[in-house]
């Protein structure tokens, strides 16, 4: 609501232009019996004082009971992914939601999804930076033609994830050889593997430094480095793991097991 409030005030007094700005949403997993998807968007796009959306994306693959909020075992509810996915092409065809795609999706869900899609997912947004890169993922996904887009890309140190990777010491040593901060470094390793990232601050000064990306790079000696840290996953996704209420019997299973 209160960012549908600060969209209007800036597209009415003309700072930006609704076509300047690109603004993705994602469907709850309560919401993702096909006959929920459409009122779902409508309502973002009624909080967000908006026509469309550029990118909507089903949150997770898992699905909670209609109505709830959690992610406890008691509210899981059978996969219908899917007719998940058709409703989403709905909303494609109708152009509420300009393009369409998935989050937190492993390389095997994501074969999966495209044998049914009709319309190919346009991305799937995943934990990725240094400490977990994922280059299986990151191949399938290009050779695919599906973006993928890097949510923590610092690590999402001020969350409850409370990554450290800004403290990682290859990292460390790379940044004060280039002269920027971890973050930045960390920022620019994401662009220079190809895909987009997405840090989030609440600050001036980080958000703009954290968009002084784009007039240097990592040569290729020291992104190579970049390989030598040890890899793990920081949101394990252990809510969505359950003996009998969750289609995902263990964390292999919700992730195929993939690095
Ligand atoms: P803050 O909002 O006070 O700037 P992620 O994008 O990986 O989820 O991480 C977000 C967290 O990283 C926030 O706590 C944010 O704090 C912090 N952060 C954002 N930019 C920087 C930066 N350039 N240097 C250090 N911390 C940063």
């Amino acid at each position: 609501m209160q960012i549908g409030k600060a969209l209007k005030e800036l597209f009415c007094t003309g700072v930006v232009g609704r076509s300047e700005m690109f603004i993705t949403s994602k469907l709850w997993c309560s919401d993702q019996a096909p006959e929920d998807v459409s009122r779902a968007l409508s309502k973002s796009l009624e909080d967000l004082q908006l026509d469309y959306i550029d990118l909507y994306l089903i949150h997770w693959p898992f699905r909670t009971k209609p109505g709830s909020s959690g992610w406890d075992p008691e509210v899981m509810a059978p996969l219908c992914l899917q007719e998940t996915w058709a409703a989403m092409e709905g909303l494609y065809a109708s152009g509420q939601a300009r393009a369409i795609g998935v989050s937190n999706f492993s390389t095997k869900k994501l074969q999966d999804l495209v044998t049914y899609a009709k319309v190919p997912p346009a991305v799937n947004q995943v934990e990725c930076h240094i400490v977990w890169q994922q280059p299986a993922l990151h191949y399938f996904c290009k050779s695919t033609g599906i973006h993928l887009s890097a949510y923590a890309p610092l690590g999402s140190p001020g969350s409850w994830i409370k990554g450290e990777i800004l403290k990682e010491p290859v990292l460390v040593e790379i940044a004060e050889k280039l002269n920027k901060s971890p973050a930045q470094v960390a920022l620019r390793w994401g662009i220079q593997s190809g895909h987009s990232v997405l840090p989030k601050s609440v600050n001036e000064s980080r958000s703009k430094e954290n968009l002084s990306l784009f007039d240097w790079q990592i040569p290729p000696d020291l992104f190579s480095k970049f390989t030598d840290i040890h890899q793990q996953r920081l949101l394990r996704g252990d809510f969505a793991v359950h003996e009998t209420n969750s289609p995902y019997k263990s964390l292999e299973e919700l992730w195929d097991d993939e690095i």
